[in-house]
């Protein structure tokens, strides 16, 4: 239970049809793409129990196996690598275990994240919960659950994650329409709108405290953009009503946030943390450095 206000539910939403990476997603989840050696999932799920959210609900898909698979027990591979000697992958292996017991939910049909989200309210009840996108890996350093977390201690309601972004790319996220700072509080939302119809720079990260309100929400809200059940639809009706669920603030941050979502962010994300690894990371610069040096020539 997180001690700050008192949220214990953290809901991964990993349902989606992954289409921007077929054919590698074609029986797997995209959660599952490798991070380094780590599918992304895990990063999520790690970051979800650091922050001190002790029930984890991960809302599955049609390819649901390898995900629970992952998270489960492995005595017989265990058993081959302590055979073997390999302490480094054992420790690894163990530490996956070490993780509290996940639930999951199966959304029947992909019919948007609103929906996937609607998914968890018989798990979560009738109490605020975290919601975090698996496509979105945040430096878990930067601090962001713990100012998100203050914020709703003081005012309850829902807070949301907003990062600035540019003109460009205000068609690629929920963005807000805000007033003040520190938090700000949410006045409107729009799913992925045009420049013209952006009503500001402010996006929406994958990082939620949602009051239990949306459920009843999301259970009235038809499909919006992409033909989707949105998620940010749902906000916005709570943002725009103070009634039905209390007020929706946000913090405005800068925080380290890799996009493995789309294939060229998710390559640089894999180039980054590889440099980033003791074990990896100066060999692996080593040759970039030279191969770069090969691609200016
Ligand atoms: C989802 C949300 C969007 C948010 C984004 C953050 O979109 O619908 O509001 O800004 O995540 O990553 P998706 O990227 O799943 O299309």
């Amino acid at each position: 239970m997180n001690k700050q206000a008192g949220i214990k539910h953290a809901v991964i939403p990993a349902a989606g049809l992954g289409t921007r990476f077929l054919p590698a997603t074609k029986a797997i989840p995209k959660e599952m793409l490798p991070v380094v050696d780590k599918p992304a999932i895990q990063y999520v799920v790690e970051e979800a129990y650091l922050a001190g959210f002790t029930d984890v609900l991960l809302i599955t898909g049609h390819n649901k196996g390898a995900l629970v698979d992952h998270f489960a027990q492995a005595p017989e591979l265990e058993q081959t690598l302590h055979a073997r000697g390999d302490a480094e992958r054992l420790t690894a292996l163990r530490h996956l275990n070490t993780l509290p017991p996940l639930h999951t939910v199966r959304q029947e049909s992909a019919r948007g994240l609103g929906d996937a989200v609607l998914s968890a309210a018989e798990h979560v009840g009738d109490s605020p919960f975290a919601v975090l996108l698996g496509d979105d890996l945040i430096e878990p350093s930067d601090l962001l659950w713990q100012k998100m977390l203050d914020v709703h201690a003081r005012y309850g309601g829902s807070v949301l994650a907003l990062m600035e972004v540019s003109d460009d790319d205000v068609s690629k996220y929920g963005i807000a329409a805000i007033s003040g700072t520190d938090p700000a509080r949410v006045l409107d939302l729009v799913e992925k709108p045009s420049k013209a119809e952006a009503p500001s720079n402010y996006a929406i990260i994958g990082r939620y405290i949602l009051s239990p309100a949306i459920f009843s929400v999301l259970r009235h809200t038809s499909a919006g953009k992409g033909g989707e059940v949105q998620l940010t639809d749902a906000i916005a009706a709570l943002a725009r009503d103070e009634q039905i669920g209390g007020p929706v603030h946000a913090v405005v941050v800068n925080v380290r946030r890799f996009d493995t979502g789309d294939r060229l962010s998710y390559l640089k994300t894999v180039v980054e943390f590889a440099t980033r690894r003791e074990d990896l990371g100066p060999d692996f610069a080593k040759w970039l450095k030279g191969y770069v040096r090969e691609l200016n020539d």
